[in-house]
């Protein structure tokens, strides 16, 4: 079953003169449970159409299919409500709130949802054990070393049992052993909980461990699709 289905997405930055066309028409089906490494060059568009996939931004034109439903139809609260429910993000510059306790951080996700704030906690904790930093609950997210911030990502993308993890460089800031914990720690909730991983990566071994590498080449797919 496809979870996520892209045809022909084109992306237009800016007007007349300084137009660019950073996604020329790509076409892209991910399956239920599937990891995906997308790759290619700085600037070919991997970021853009991450952004894209995750509704985060939208097309100039083309078609977007989440489990089914066109996502480019759908109305900005249906979006905003999908986007909640279905999808988790671990990006490589962190978005947390630095003055917020790192608890705070993980639970934001089902404070948009409505959740009560007695099972916010209760499913925040339970993340941030999965991540092995329930100690660090009370702590200001600012506190933390970059692994530390890095894993609190991971946890609040998790916390609403999503269906699909977006990952734009989840270890690029990382050293090594930290990076590979991070990659443990994804891999691992893919084939536990069979979420399907989407993942923006430079590291050829990351991409190696996915089911699927797409190539992403001047805004175009030319391998993987
Ligand atoms: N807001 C914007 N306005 C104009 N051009 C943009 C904008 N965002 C991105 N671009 C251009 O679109 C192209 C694709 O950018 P994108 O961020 O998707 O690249 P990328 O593949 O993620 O690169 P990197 O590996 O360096 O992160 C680039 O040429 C970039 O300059
Ligand atoms: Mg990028």
């Amino acid at each position: 079953m496809s979870v996520l289905t892209a045809t022909e997405l084109k992306k237009v930055y800016g007007s007349g003169q300084s137009a660019f066309q950073a996604l020329r028409g790509v076409n892209i089906s991910v399956e239920k449970g599937e990891s995906v490494a997308i790759v290619g060059k700085s600037g070919s568009g991997k970021s853009t159409l991450m952004h894209i996939l995750a509704l985060l931004d939208k097309p100039t034109s083309g078609e977007i299919l989440l489990l089914g439903n066109d996502a480019t139809k759908t109305s900005k609260k249906q979006m905003n409500h999908l986007r909640n429910q279905t999808f988790g993000f671990v990006f490589q510059q962190f978005f947390m709130n630095t003055k917020d306790t790192v608890l705070e951080n993980v639970m934001l996700p089902l404070k948009i949802a409505g959740i009560s704030g007695k099972q916010r906690r209760e499913m925040a904790l339970a993340a941030l054990e999965a991540v092995e930093l329930d100690d660090k609950a009370k702590n200001k997210a600012n506190d933390l070393s970059g692994g530390q911030k890095q894993r609190v990502c991971i946890a609040r993308a998790i916390v609403n049992n999503p269906e699909i993890i977006f990952a734009d460089e989840p270890t690029g800031n990382l050293d090594s052993t930290t990076g590979d914990k991070i990659e443990e720690m994804l891999f691992n909730l893919n084939k536990e909980k069979g979420i399907t991983l989407i993942i923006v990566t430079h590291d050829p071994d990351l991409a190696a461990r996915c089911d699927r590498q797409i190539h992403i080449k001047d805004g175009l797919v030319v391998e993987g699709e």
